[in-house]
């Protein structure tokens, strides 16, 4: 068990300081428009809300290693989604009940405050499974009004308070309020592995009913890890990230997924209503939050565990994985499914039109084929009324993204900097409308059709002064801008 004394949690800091954003200059993969933590691994997003003006974000974080062993949180605060303020480790592993792990949770805003619940996760010792023995995940609270100091951990459901249908494996409590009644999911695995979540409740937040399950009829994955229940335009969706679910040719690529389900009279869920959120390589464990202008906004974590393209080579630079930008969700009633698209904020990134190498008139000019050469680290590209014709854009003579109008398939596909990923495939009933991609050091995110279809994949072409673009596609208009990093201030 790591100590988490107030030396340990010293030393983190002074790791993170030799090791901040302004010496990562010359890191040829770090993010610009993307978060991860100074140092070391991260995954899940954590505790999204916004308190008194200030969004939060949390996240699973293993300061001493790039490749995730224990678990703490670290936290972001922006008042923007451009100007970040990085504040350090804020829960660690350091009690009887969370420690192997401060596992991942949420943040309810209350009673003037963030009521902080999470997994506390325990491993025992000897020989277990640790699937129907010798693993503990407690519920715990703690409370907060500025994500950096928080009051003691009380557990409120500890190891051994779940239905015994359930194995060892619960996690990740999702709270919110309704009606004056705080509601709690948790995800979990049963003794017969079969993932599914629980619904609980509670009036006062530290004693907590169960009321019932949420589950397919029959088994879709063994366990259904952080799970999101929340309403759009009238209707319930339930959003989990399922382990154990067969790959198709066109769906579930991932070694694991997430996506979400309407839910029916009674909360009910089915299989065949599962839409995934993203259709690329990295994308897991997201968590949606209602902000102070009522929007849903979603974050993913920008990686998927037990991967097989697990060898990014930042990690010999002692990092790995980062998030998603921050999306709104919308319902489109015309595909029924729903949409992501960028905060409004990102807007402000925009630093200046990139013109094609060949264009007279780029915006207008219906043309066909448009190169770029020489491009920024970082530039967003937005594409309006593509014609219905096969198509394709290729970064970097590298990675292709193309489609194929006969079969609307849309195709992800990497040469050399994928570092094992090969290629994601998305059939888009519609065709392709448009596109508005971010491209990062490392990593792209790709919005299709309004947001109606996302691939969110890692990338590390490594010649950074040599970016460039190839497009050939037909559209009413095309516009690439360069893009500022985020600021980023580090205590
Ligand atoms: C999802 C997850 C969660 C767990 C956390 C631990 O990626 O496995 O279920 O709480 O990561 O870091």
């Amino acid at each position: 068990m790591i100590t988490n004394t107030k030396e340990d949690l010293k030393n983190i800091r002074l790791m993170e300081i030799s090791q901040q954003r302004r010496n990562r200059i010359d890191d040829t993969y770090w993010p610009l428009i993307h978060l991860m933590p100074p140092v070391g691994w991260m995954n899940d997003p954590n505790g999204l809300c916004q308190f008194e003006g200030i969004h939060h974000v949390f996240f699973q974080y293993s300061p001493y290693d790039a490749q995730g062993a224990d678990k703490y949180w670290g936290h972001y605060e922006t008042k923007d989604f451009v100007h970040y303020r990085y504040t350090g480790v804020f829960l660690s592993p350091d009690s009887d009940e969370d420690k192997d792990g401060v596992y991942s949770g949420s943040v309810c805003v209350s009673d003037g405050q963030m009521n902080i619940f999470y997994t506390g996760n325990v491993k025992e010792d000897g020989d277990h499974d640790y699937v129907l023995s010798g693993r503990g995940a407690n519920t715990i609270l703690v409370t907060s009004i500025d994500g950096v100091i928080s009051t003691k951990k009380k557990t409120v459901i500890p190891t051994g308070g779940y239905p015994d249908r359930l194995s060892c494996h619960v996690r990740d409590p999702k709270v919110w309020m309704e009606d004056g009644r705080y509601y709690m999911v948790l995800g979990g695995r049963t003794t017969d592995d079969k993932g599914l979540v629980m619904l609980y409740e509670s009036s006062n937040r530290r004693e907590w009913s169960f009321v019932q399950y949420i589950e397919t009829q029959d088994k879709f994955g063994y366990m259904w890890e952080c799970p999101d229940l929340f309403e759009m335009d009238g209707k319930k969706y339930l959003s989990f990230s399922p382990q154990g679910v067969e790959s198709q040719e066109f769906i579930y690529q991932n070694t694991y997924q997430s996506g979400y389900c309407p839910c029916e009279e009674g909360l009910k869920v089915t299989e065949d209503s599962f839409v995934e959120w993203d259709m690329g390589f990295d994308f897991y464990a997201p968590q949606t939050y209602v902000d102070e202008k009522g929007r849903r906004i979603l974050i993913g974590w920008m990686g998927v565990p037990d991967a097989a393209y697990d060898h990014d080579p930042c990690i010999e630079k002692g990092w790995q994985h980062m998030l998603t930008l921050p999306r709104q969700l919308s319902y489109d009633s015309s595909t029924n499914r729903i949409r992501q698209w960028p905060v409004e904020e990102l807007e402000a990134l925009r630093d200046g039109e990139l013109i094609a190498d060949n264009a007279s008139d780029q915006k207008h000019d219906k043309k066909k084929d448009l190169r770029w050469s020489n491009l920024p680290e970082a530039y967003e590209i937005l594409i309006h009324d593509i014609s219905d014709e096969d198509c394709h854009i290729e970064f970097d003579q590298d990675l292709m993204l193309e489609f194929d109008s006969a079969t609307r398939v849309l195709k992800l596909r990497y040469k050399d900097y994928g570092y094992g990923r090969d290629e994601r495939k998305a059939i888009l009933k519609e065709g392709l409308k448009d596109l508005r991609i971010y491209v990062d050091k490392c990593c792209l995110e790709i919005y299709i059709n309004q947001g109606n279809y996302v691939m969110t994949s890692k990338y590390f072409y490594s010649d950074r002064n040599r970016r460039n673009l190839e497009m050939n596609m037909n559209s009413r208009e095309c516009l690439l801008y360069s893009i500022r990093p985020l600021e980023i201030e580090e205590d």
